[in-house]
């Protein structure tokens, strides 16, 4: 039987009856003394018999040769192995086994490359196993050096790696030079990942480790495609992968990845239409999340410089910038990222703090890069202090801590695990996005809604039907926080119906439901988490444009406020459009306040608060003004530390389309609408000014806006009975025996006072919410407020 191989001439075809180093009795072909093969195309290489893999030159772009070895069957020709990924060689360059016993590989000029290290024995042939190994023999079939022996970045089944034997990740996916992570079994006996300081060959510290200090002996990659280490007696001490139902029929590979982790994948051999293409990676990837997993003082972490990190959807790292900051190498996206403005002047007498603002990032920090801490502040607090300091290009705020962070921030990541925020200061004007005050227009639904003036009767009868509805119930105590996977230009996810269908179980778990939407329990996979979404499906959205549809849904998801339920995506397919928000745990103030264990008087008032400030940075904080339209109870969610996170804000006019509907129903909710709906009067901010009133009535009161089950029927109305009861001074009966609130009287009546300025009729006489905000800190005194009801006409 004779071998065809497709290599040079000169090579001598034997087959060898007695083989050394194959675990099985496999034949292969041996290349003896003088042997060689040129770098000029893609042909030359030495396979091995089965043809899985070829030894050989492979073109490197338009850079060089690399002498490597590779799947021979699989079309992209993967490499597992390298000899000069640092030094390509020129076209015209061989590789030969020399008369002298030597594999070397030589420049057309006849310099020196890369040689095998055989430690001064001569070799007599070599031979390309169909294991992927490529040996080295002397005359009597020793090995005296094996691809095996020095992995580059990949090992492959029967693969053992020994003490002080290591990978090194290339540079980049398709660059074989040394890159910025190692995989080392360490003289010790521990299996550590550790980054690389680049470009020396020596080791930062670690950012995995197999914890098997004296006791693991090797690494060892089995036939049956297990990876694990080992102890001296061959016991398995740390599985790193085990793939059920990944035996035969499979090509394996295990390889340390240019962005640092290590992945084992598996390859069909028998390739099907079907499963054409694709290494598909085992689950058991180390570290799960390299995001989170590296934290070094020293270097830039997962992604460089200035760069933030997060896991996308596939799993795998991505490295991105925050906003004001742009890839010093789009290419090489890992070198990290540069403002992309002037930095704020430390000179006296300059004081820059007006032409710098802030971009928030939910679950965002760069861990390292702290130079000053402060507890015990407001998050404005934290943003005034960064703001005056030349040195600050971050602040992250969490809970009442504030921490300043320097350039380059370092170690950065997204991820739902992190608690805070991150405040980018960024330089007004000069910033990649436009933050040009054009885009400010108004964003909410004008529908002026005429009814008749037999209004207050409808009213009275619609108001316990309404407070019965929209009752949206949360179970399961799973804390979830904002993560996105970020589009370009909008920072927001478009999901397929498929993806939102299987994510919401086939819309099986409903939350709520209204006149325009149902809300759906959903959860997404992330890496090692599960993500609990709450998914809207928009009622009759039919005859909705999809430019309108996009643009308002991105006004929506440029918001970000800690007191705003975040919108991290939507579907917009056919007919199908929804949102994804993530999923707020403790569910509404509605069944906190109208349920059964009530709130206290301290975390009521905080709700107010958080409420007033969501409110306010949607009027006016956000770069496109949101009027919400329906402040309610209902809407306002509660997060997992009892914050207040208002909801469904910018569904107003997404629903601008259903006009001729809406026409005949009022968009809000009865008894928290404010009077100009009612009449022929234009809709502003005001409309939430006033819906804020009542709620705010209903928290200090702890009870709906109309009940009919009261003592005094003078007590159906609260807006009515609290104006009284300020108007007579006896505050004390709103909040009956609740004994914090008694003690705190002089809130209860600055807290009625600003309620009732909220409810006035003329929307004119109402407050922003700005004043409202300053008023409930303390910062600006509360005047006497007229009577609600004396309305004079402002149009
Ligand atoms: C690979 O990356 C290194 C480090 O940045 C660079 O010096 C080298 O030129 C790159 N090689 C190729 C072929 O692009
Ligand atoms: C490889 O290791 C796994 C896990 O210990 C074991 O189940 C399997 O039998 C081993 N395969 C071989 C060929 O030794
Ligand atoms: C923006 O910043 C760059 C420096 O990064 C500066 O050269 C440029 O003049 C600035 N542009 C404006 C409009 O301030």
């Amino acid at each position: 039987m004779a071998l065809e191989l497709p290599c040079s001439l000169i090579t001598l075809l034997l087959l060898v009856q007695s083989v050394p180093y194959s675990t099985t009795a496999q034949t292969f072909a041996n290349h003896y003394l003088g042997s060689f093969l040129t770098a000029q195309n893609d042909d030359s290489f030495w396979a091995s018999s089965s043809d899985d893999f070829a030894f050989g030159f492979k073109q490197i772009g338009e850079g060089g040769y690399l002498l490597a070895i590779w799947f021979n069957k699989i079309p992209e020709k993967p490499v597992v192995w390298s000899a000069n990924g640092n030094n390509l060689a020129p076209r015209g360059s061989v590789v030969k086994l020399t008369q002298y016993g030597q594999l070397v590989l030589s420049h057309p000029t006849g310099k020196e490359i890369w040689k095998a290290d055989c430690s001064g024995s001569e070799v007599a042939y070599a031979a390309m196993l169909d294991t992927g190994n490529f040996v080295l023999a002397s005359q009597d079939s020793a090995s005296l050096w094996q691809s095996f022996d020095h992995p580059t970045d990949t090992i492959l089944p029967t693969n053992t790696m020994d003490k002080s034997s290591k990978l090194v990740a290339r540079y980049a996916e398709m660059n074989y030079s040394n890159g910025r992570f190692q995989f080392t079994l360490q003289s010790d006996g521990d299996l550590v990942l550790q980054t690389r300081a680049f470009p020396l060959d020596s080791a930062n510290s670690g950012y995995w480790w197999s914890e098997t200090v004296d006791t693991g002996f090797q690494v060892v990659f089995n036939e049956s495609g297990s990876i694990y280490v080992a102890a001296n007696d061959g016991s398995i001490l740390k599985m790193i992968s085990s793939p059920a139902g990944y035996l035969k029929g499979f090509y394996h590979r295990a390889i340390l990845e240019y962005d640092g982790v290590f992945r084992h994948y598996v390859y069909p051999k028998s390739i099907t239409t079907a499963n054409a293409g694709n290494w598909s990676p085992l689950q058991s990837f180390i570290p799960p999340n390299i995001c989170n997993a590296i934290r070094q003082r020293t270097g830039g972490g997962a992604c460089g410089f200035n760069s933030y990190c997060m896991i996308g959807e596939d799993q795998r790292p991505s490295c991105r910038c925050p906003e004001g900051y742009t890839f010093i190498d789009p290419d090489d996206v890992m070198k990290g990222c540069k403002q992309n403005f002037l930095s704020q002047s430390c000179d006296k007498g300059l004081p820059e703090t007006d032409v710098f603002d802030f971009h928030l990032m939910p679950n965002t920090d760069w861990p390292e890069s702290d130079y000053e801490y402060f507890r015990g502040q407001t998050e404005d607090w934290c943003r005034e202090a960064c703001l005056g300091d030349c040195f600050c290009a971050v602040a992250i705020y969490r809970n009442d801590e504030c921490w300043k962070k320097k350039i380059p921030l370092s170690n950065g990541r997204l991820d739902v695990k992190v608690a805070g925020t991150a405040l980018i200061k960024i330089r007004k004007g000069n910033s990649t996005l436009n933050p040009s005050g054009a885009d400010r227009s108004t964003l909410i639904f004008i529908g002026s809604v005429l009814l008749s003036s037999s209004v207050f009767l409808n009213f009275l009868l619609l108001v316990s039907a309404f407070l019965v509805v929209f009752r949206f119930n949360f179970w399961k105590p799973k804390v979830f926080q904002a993560l996105h996977q970020v589009m370009p230009g909008m920072n927001l996810r478009s999901f397929s119906y498929e993806e939102l269908q299987k994510a919401t179980n086939g819309f099986k778990e409903e939350l709520g439901s209204g006149a325009f939407a149902t809300v759906y329990k959903g959860s997404l996979e992330y890496s090692d988490d599960t993500i609990y979404v709450a998914v809207k499906r928009l009622n009759n959205m039919e005859r909705h444009g999809d430019q309108e549809f996009k643009a308002e849904v991105s006004a929506i998801g440029r918001t970000n406020h800690r007191n705003l339920v975040q919108l991290l995506g939507f579907c917009n397919e056919g007919e199908h459009r929804l949102l994804v928000y993530e999923f707020m745990s403790y569910g509404s103030v509605a069944s906190l306040l109208f349920g059964s264990s009530k709130p206290s008087w301290y975390q009521r008032m905080q709700i107010a608060l958080g409420i007033a400030r969501g409110l306010f940075y949607l009027h006016e904080e956000c770069r496109r003004q949101i009027i919400h339209c329906d402040i309610k109870p209902q809407n306002i969610l509660l997060d997992e530390t009892w914050t207040a996170r208002i909801s469904d804000f910018g569904i107003a006019k997404l629903l601008k389309i259903d006009q001729t509907r809406t026409m005949t129903r009022i968009r809000g909710t009865k008894g928290y609408v404010a009077p100009e709906w009612f009449r022929n009067m234009p809709i502003t901010v005001k409309v939430d000014v006033y819906s804020f009133g009542i709620v705010l009535l209903e928290l200090i009161c702890c009870r709906k806006n109309f009940e009919v089950e009261v003592e005094y029927e003078n007590q159906m109305i609260l807006a009515d009975w609290a104006y009284d009861c300020y108007n007579d001074g006896k505050l004390d009966l709103l909040v009956g025996n609740d004994e914090k609130a008694l003690d705190d009287m002089k809130r209860v009546e600055k807290y009625v006072m600003i309620a009732i300025w909220c409810i006035q009729v003329d929307p004119l006489v109402r407050p922003t919410m700005k004043k409202v905000v300053q008023m409930m800190e303390g910062a600006v005194e509360v005047s006497v407020p007229p009577d609600p009801s004396l309305f004079t006409s402002s149009i």
